[in-house]
């Protein structure tokens, strides 16, 4: 196997199947492209297949126009033994003036499966630079937050 690969960014444009009755992309449309780049970041990382265990944090900030020339980047910020924390990031611009906006950006953790379904190890991601320290910090402390969420959600819960 090559060697991993932390990162990786999907560009495209953004389609006439995309978009929602008030001309914009829908929400789930920037969640399924989110999705997609998590999956080839974390099958990039670990050269595992991989599924989804969590995805949150999400937040729109902008919205994107159809023919928008959208990147969708992501990045891995937390290692544990099956899973990939990855940091997501959706940017979109005219494909002819280029000038680059947020749209979305979110957390989603991904876990290495073999051929059954059950989790495997996965290579260790050590921070160097003290920004990815800081990332790394940053989801160490998610995690504990996500206890405390996951605990405060259950009340939600609607037919158990
Ligand atoms: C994700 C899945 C493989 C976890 O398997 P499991 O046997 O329950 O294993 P664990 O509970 O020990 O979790 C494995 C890892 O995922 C992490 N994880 C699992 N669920 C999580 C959640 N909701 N939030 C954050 N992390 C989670 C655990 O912390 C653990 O991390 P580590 O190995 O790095 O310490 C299993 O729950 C599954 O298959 N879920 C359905 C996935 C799916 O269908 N996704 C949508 C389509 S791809």
């Amino acid at each position: 196997m090559n060697k991993p690969q932390r990162d990786i960014t999907l560009r495209f444009l953004a389609e006439p199947q995309d978009v929602n009755f008030g001309g914009k992309v829908h929400g789930g449309a920037v969640m399924k492209w989110i999705d997609l780049a998590a999956y080839a970041c974390a099958a990039g990382w670990s050269g595992r297949y991989c599924v989804t265990a969590y995805a949150g944090g999400i937040k729109f900030v902008a919205p994107i126009h159809v023919g928008s020339l959208v990147e969708v980047s992501a990045k891995v910020v937390y290692t544990g033994t099956s899973s990939m924390h990855i940091a997501l990031e959706v940017n979109a611009c005219d494909p002819k003036s280029l000038i680059r906006r947020k749209t979305t950006h979110c957390i989603v953790i991904m876990v290495a499966v073999d051929e059954t379904g059950q989790k495997i190890s996965i290579p260790d991601w050590v921070p160097e630079t003290e920004a990815d320290k800081e990332q790394h910090a940053a989801a160490v402390k998610l995690m504990e937050m996500r206890k405390q969420i996951g605990n405060e959600m259950e009340i939600f819960a609607i037919n158990t």
